[in-house]
């Protein structure tokens, strides 16, 4: 029978060919049609466990460390929203936060799940092309099993990895632990049988040439995979199994369009989770202590295995925490490493704390013999520039005036690399004390060191930025939950006339604001109007249904004055704070107008409180 023998048929591949065209050419893009084919409730599904509540779905947040469900998503509006951190938007949005990534690695994970094929957008993966890409991925994860498959039967690598090194099947497993055969082409062999060319797996990063041609990369060794963010092995760093002083003990994956290893950190995919709910990074040399921190149940542990700290490193970090902790030896290499990591961390705006392994041993060696010292000095960092200076107080003679001036070159070379002047002028006290000189003399001794790094972010000393980010937090609640009273509720507008634009710090929250100061009698109806914060007001008409639901009107003008209240007199407050330090400088025509306005502030507050 011919192909398109009836008509009928005939019809159905041209609609057929039609359509898929269409999907091609649509301006719909991959975003959209991700949405789409997946549900919002599915994807965080996946990480939070959901229960029904009327319309919407509850759960524990995955950003805080809660008890009562405070995490709601909204089928309807497609969006979250999570009331203890404040975070909400869209399912990339919450893909971003909970595995640490942008929003293309977050769409092209999303785009996987859903079946989209993101070569069809025009926009594959970064960089090459994304088919290619993919192979090269799929070749990855064949020759890991390749490499599983091969541990199993091998005596040597099952003795060395379960015997020597005391791991367990399970972690084997868990870290796809594997051994590479020593006969030259093993691997090489296997893959193209699969179908890959030549091009593909040296692009892998899985072949080396040599005398010989083209061969295995790794011969003879224990396999490592690296994974990226989501799980997926992008190279591999392989450990010799016996000690031989002619070859190096580990050689790693070349650099390759998957593998970057000034952005990798390894351990990332397994450690994610813990990172965020333990609210901090520790940061190893090894990978190997690693993986025995993890199997002794403390698995918020990565490292940058091999290479020195870079801002990339930081950056993937600081999606999850703010709060890095370098695990570093005491010896030279790694006080040279931790001079080098503060001006970084300074950039990148993370705290940066140093932990001490005692008698310089490796956290592997340490763990094995006492987990509990681990778990103990993993919580007790010092900030790594206290560290350095402890770290030369005990190596130099402060009674000579060569060992002051030592100390005194070192601690100023990193001091000056600090953004901020309190932070600074913290660090000339403590030199000062130590050295007991002039502070004064150390001042004019750091304005004579050259700034070494470009140009640094400012910012508040280690212990500020927690404590007015929280305020901060707070406040924007407040604004969040007003706003949300006053769009859902036109009558209750009357409680934003007595606010200034200046009152309101969040970004979403002043454009909600001008919004409605511009619109007052805005019923709702017109979703156009509203397109310029389309998303936010989702967010905020699900703070109204979860919060105000059952409340009535009478109620909720309280709760709104409450906030009104609240917002007026922070407001009060810091603008009262500014004007009496200006005060303290200026002349007295100057006075004259401060006073006039901190009058003007006064009878604001007085106002406020009078209702
Ligand atoms: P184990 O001896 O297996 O416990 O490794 P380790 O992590 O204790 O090794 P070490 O402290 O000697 O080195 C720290 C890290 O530097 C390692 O985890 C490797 O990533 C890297 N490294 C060590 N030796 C080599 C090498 O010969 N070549 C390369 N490329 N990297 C190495
Ligand atoms: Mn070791």
């Amino acid at each position: 029978m011919a192909i398109f023998g009836s008509y009928d048929e005939k019809y159905r591949v041209l609609v057929f060919r039609i359509w898929g065209q269409s999907r091609i050419v649509t301006d719909m893009d991959a975003k959209d049609e991700v949405k789409a084919r997946l549900s919002i409730e599915d994807v965080i599904g996946e990480y939070v466990q959901l229960k029904r509540a009327g319309r919407n779905w509850k759960g524990l947040s995955p950003f805080s460390a809660e008890r009562t469900p405070s995490f709601v998503v909204s089928p309807d509006k497609q969006i979250w929203h999570d009331f203890s951190s404040g975070k909400g938007g869209d399912m990339f949005s919450f893909v971003m936060e909970v595995e640490g990534l942008d929003f293309r690695e977050a769409l092209e994970l999303l785009a996987r799940r859903a079946g989209v094929d993101m070569e069809q957008y025009g926009k594959g993966p970064r960089g090459s092309s994304g088919k290619s890409k993919e192979r090269l991925y799929e070749a990855l994860e064949l020759a890991t099993k390749f490499y599983q498959t091969q541990f199993a039967q091998n005596k040597t690598a099952l003795e060395y990895v379960l015997g020597k090194r005391k791991f367990s099947k399970a972690t084997a497993l868990e870290w796809r632990l594997g051994y590479s055969p020593n006969n030259g082409t093993a691997l090489v062999d296997f893959l193209r049988n699969k179908g890959y060319t030549t091009e593909e797996i040296q692009l892998a990063g899985l072949s080396s040439r040599n005398y010989r041609g083209l061969g295995d990369m790794f011969r003879g060794r224990l396999q490592i995979p690296l994974c990226d963010p989501s799980g997926r092995v992008i190279g591999f760093t392989a450990r010799l199994l016996a000690d031989d002083p002619q070859a190096p003990k580990y050689i790693n994956t070349p650099a390759t369009p998957l593998y970057d290893k000034s952005r990798h950190v390894f351990g990332l995919h397994l450690a994610k989770e813990s990172i965020r709910k333990g609210k901090f990074v520790v940061l190893a040399e090894g990978n190997l202590d690693v993986i025995a921190s993890h199997q002794a149940g403390v698995r918020q542990v990565v490292a940058t295995a091999g290479t020195a700290l870079t801002e990339p490193h930081l950056k993937a970090l600081s999606r999850l925490t703010g709060d890095i902790r370098l695990c570093f030896d005491a010896d030279k290499a790694g006080i040279a490493a931790t001079e080098r990591a503060i001006p970084v961390a300074a950039k990148v705006g993370v705290s940066l704390q140093i932990i001490t392994i005692p008698s310089g041993k490796d956290p592997d060696e340490l763990i094995k013999q006492d987990v509990k010292t681990w778990e103990d000095i993993i919580t007790k960092p010092q900030y790594a520039v206290d560290w350095l200076i402890d770290r030369y107080t005990t190596a130099l003679d402060l009674t000579t005036a060569q060992g002051k001036r030592e100390l005194s070159d070192v601690v100023l070379r990193v001091v000056r690399q600090l953004p901020d002047t309190v932070e600074q002028d913290h660090y000339l006290g403590k030199l000062a004390e130590l050295l007991s000189v002039n502070k004064q003399a150390l001042t004019t001794k750091l304005a004579g060191v050259p700034d070494e790094t470009q140009p640094v972010r400012r910012r508040a000393v280690q212990a500020e930025p927690q404590q007015i980010d929280k305020a901060l937090f707070e406040k924007e609640r407040t604004e969040e939950h007003l706003l949300a009273l006053a769009l859902l509720q036109p009558k209750l507008r009357t409680y934003l006339y007595r606010l200034q634009p200046d009152m309101i710090s969040g970004t979403q929250q002043k454009i909600v604001f001008d919004f409605l100061q511009q619109h007052p009698d805005y019923d709702g109806t017109d979703k156009t109007a509203v397109q310029k914060f389309a998303d936010y007001a989702k967010i905020l008409s699900l703070v109204y249904e979860t919060l105000y639901q059952d409340l009535d009107l009478v109620e909720l003008g309280y709760e709104a004055a409450r906030s009104q209240a609240k917002l007026i007199a922070q407001y009060v407050r810091t603008e009262k704070q500014q004007l009496i330090s200006q005060l303290q400088t200026a002349d007295p025509k100057e006075a004259d107008t401060l006073l006039q306005r901190v009058a003007q502030l006064d009878e604001l507050l007085r106002l406020n409180q009078g209702g």
